[in-house]
């Protein structure tokens, strides 16, 4: 089983916090769409033939693109690979894109997953990030999005914003959880150098939530997603039973995966691809079959370092069998005993056979990762 991520590198706007690779502009997009087609027929045996289990349309903003365009990727795609019949095919809308026609258009091209970036119920929160919709946009796309029959629907949350108390962080996830969703993935805002926050933090015109506040916010999220019959299987993603996210979990059990458009990385297990962030490069290269992505192998440490990225962030965390039969005695023995410490701080614990972060554990777990790393791997 594989995946496939397709990346729509279009927005509409420019929100303030993303470094997502994207373009402003919604021109016309016919000769990326070319290029993307072009991409996955040349790429199409990176995968080995292996059947593909989900295929992700994310972005920049997918929705910006028609139903006939869509339409014409995905069909593309059938024609090259293997499909599961019950293949997980997810897409992310943004709710001012979200009208009862090109739901019922997602619907005939059989997309059976919506990921919808609500990001915050409230007005304030929405104007500062700079998103396109309010909040009453944010709950006519989420309540259309469910009438129209979409089973598995998935919300995106931001905490952590400046201005948002911990009492607005409640209310936004009890207004969630008011509505029939299946998923929900929240994260803590992060200020990425580049984009327009990063440099207002660079300037000193806006500063970061309090740590206190931080992990206040953080230690809700886990109770309320919790009494609201979600489960926290990876950091900042709960679903409910049945409804986790296929695609996401596969990276995080080094499932292999194929990535188009500008920006896309691939994983098959030995080797990492990135594709160039760069829409017109792209396009060009692709065109002209010259290699439009970099590519490195992983050798034991690498692999080891991305087990350990990819595994501790989860519910199932390191698998220490896998370990030893992944990265022999050598690699057993240097994750029991870095644990121990952090076990006997209460910040990692044993289930079964596996090693896993605590809910204190997870407040620190950038810091606890890289304890993990084996040196030599730049
Ligand atoms: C590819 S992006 C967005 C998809 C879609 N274009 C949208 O905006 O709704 C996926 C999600 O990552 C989250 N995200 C992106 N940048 C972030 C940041 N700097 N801090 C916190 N969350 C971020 C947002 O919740 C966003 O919806
Ligand atoms: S958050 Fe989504 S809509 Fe906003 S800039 Fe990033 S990809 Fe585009």
């Amino acid at each position: 089983m594989a995946g496939i991520y397709i990346h729509i590198p279009f927005c509409k706007k420019l929100c303030y916090y993303c470094d997502f690779y994207h373009v402003v502009s919604v021109n016309d997009n016919s000769a990326f769409i070319d290029a993307l087609l072009k991409e996955a027929s040349l790429r199409k045996d990176y995968l080995k033939s292996e059947t593909i289990s989900t295929i992700y349309l994310g972005g920049g903003t997918p929705s910006v693109f028609s139903i006939k365009d869509l339409g014409t990727i995905l069909n593309h795609i059938r024609k090259l690979f293997k499909i599961a019949e019950d293949c997980e095919i997810t897409i992310e809308l943004n709710p001012d894109d979200v009208q009862s026609a090109y739901l019922k258009g997602l619907k005939y091209n059989q997309i059976n997953r919506i990921s919808l970036g609500i990001q915050s119920w409230r007005d304030s929160d929405l104007k500062m990030l700079n998103r396109r919709h309010d909040s009453a946009q944010g709950i006519i796309a989420l309540n259309e999005t469910l009438n129209a029959g979409f089973e598995n629907v998935s919300i995106d949350l931001i905490y952590g914003i400046p201005g948002m108390s911990l009492k607005d962080w409640e209310s936004n996830l009890d207004f969630s959880f008011s509505f029939d969703i299946k998923h929900m993935s929240a994260y803590h805002l992060t200020f990425e150098p580049g984009t327009v926050f990063g440099k207002m933090l660079e300037k000193g015109t806006i500063s970061e939530i309090d740590e206190n506040e931080s992990a206040a916010q953080f230690n809700h999220l886990i109770e309320k997603a919790e009494s609201a019959g979600f489960i926290q299987y990876e950091i900042s993603n709960f679903g409910k039973l049945s409804y986790f996210s296929i695609h996401n979990s596969n990276y995080w059990k080094q499932v292999s995966y194929l990535g188009l458009g500008p920006s896309a990385h691939s994983f098959n297990g030995y080797s990492r691809q990135w594709n160039i962030r760069d829409l017109k490069g792209y396009v060009k290269f692709v065109n002209a079959g010259k290699p439009f992505f970099e590519s490195e192998e992983l050798d034991t440490k690498k692999r080891f370092n991305e087990y350990i990225i990819t595994s501790l962030r989860t519910m199932w965390g390191i698998d220490l069998e896998y370990v030893e039969g992944m990265f022999e005695k050598e690699g057993y023995d240097y994750v029991v005993n870095l644990a121990e410490k952090f076990r006997n701080y209460g910040l990692m614990k044993l289930e079964k056979k596996s090693l896993v972060l605590t809910n204190q554990g997870k407040l620190i777990s950038d810091n606890i990762i890289s304890e993990f790393m084996m040196p030599g791997d730049e």
